[in-house]
């Protein structure tokens, strides 16, 4: 497996493979890899010749108050497990050289909201999408992928980067792999390492609350006020803090009515240092 550190490294390879006729799959990451990010890979194999994968946490998308400094960072361990998944290529760039002049002297990248997507992460998190469509398009920019792979666990940004991508007419099939699961439900996130036992073991209330939630829709409950009522209790009587949750029309992210069949339910709780999201897309008849 290469590692890239620098951009004329990866630049060269990717000429190369260009002149070879093949084809390249990304997978985007923060790194602290789990086995969310490992089906990614495994889905890019599928997907074209070689499979690259970045790891770069970036400082661009999380917001004054958050958790930076402590983001787990497991570069040694990360790159075992690519290994062990067969994943070709790691562009490993540094904050300097990915924001030579900081932060703010940063031209960026904006996904505009439109009427109803000011939800959930959009609201409860400023910036957070323009540092991702920003740093995202930095990376595309680098790495010239033919494809690009990401998590359906991170619903509203994967939405962003399709918008993003048909916006300014990037030449990149985008893929969603759907969300991996610990067996009681917990969605995997790098952020659950920040979890005592205790709370582990209350965590997937989160990922219930939404599947309760998700039952009653399909039984014909449309009463969205108070579903969202019972699913904050639920949360918050098992320990955690609800942040949000909002239930939506999976498309146009619109409020939901008794008509709705294509509904997206997305949920954000606290729960001691982790922040938890999750979601559930789901048709109903
Ligand atoms: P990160 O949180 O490391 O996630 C990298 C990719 O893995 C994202 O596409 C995310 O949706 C996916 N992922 C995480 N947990 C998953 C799970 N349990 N099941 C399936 N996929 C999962 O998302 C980011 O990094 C960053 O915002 C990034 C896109 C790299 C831009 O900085």
């Amino acid at each position: 497996m290469i590692i890239f550190e620098t951009l004329s490294e990866l630049r060269a390879w990717r000429k190369e493979l260009a002149q070879q006729g093949k084809t390249l799959a990304f997978v985007p990451t923060m790194g602290n890899l789990h086995e969310g990010h490992l089906t990614l890979v495994k889905e890019a194999h599928k997907r074209a010749d070689v499979v690259i994968t970045s790891i770069f946490v970036n400082p661009m998308q999380f917001g004054e108050n958050e958790d930076l400094d402590a983001y787990p960072r497991t570069f040694e361990a990360d790159c075992e497990k690519l290994k062990q998944n067969n994943n070709h290529a790691v562009f490993y760039p540094n904050v300097k050289d990915m924001y030579p002049n900081g932060l703010h002297a940063q031209t960026f990248v904006e996904v505009p909201d439109t009427e109803y997507s000011l939800i959930a992460e959009s609201s409860q998190r400023p910036g957070h999408f323009r540092g991702v469509s920003t740093v995202v398009t930095k990376l595309f920019n680098m790495v010239q992928p033919d494809v690009a792979v990401f998590g359906e666990k991170d619903f509203q940004q994967l939405r962003i980067i399709r918008l993003m991508v048909e916006d300014l007419n990037m030449p990149i099939e985008i893929i969603g792999v759907p969300t991996v699961r610990e067996e009681s439900g917990l969605a995997k996130s790098s952020r659950n390492g920040y979890l005592t036992a205790e709370e582990k073991a209350v965590a997937p209330a989160l990922n219930m609350a939404l599947e309760q939630i998700k039952a009653a829709l399909i039984s014909g409950n449309n009463d969205i006020k108070l579903l969202t009522e019972l699913g904050t209790q639920l949360i918050d009587e098992a320990g955690l803090k609800t942040d949000y949750i909002e239930i939506r029309h999976v498309k146009t992210l619109s409020p939901v009515d008794a008509s709705t069949k294509d509904i997206v339910i997305l949920g954000a709780a606290y729960l001691g240092k982790a922040r938890l999201i999750d979601n559930l897309c789901f048709e109903r008849q």
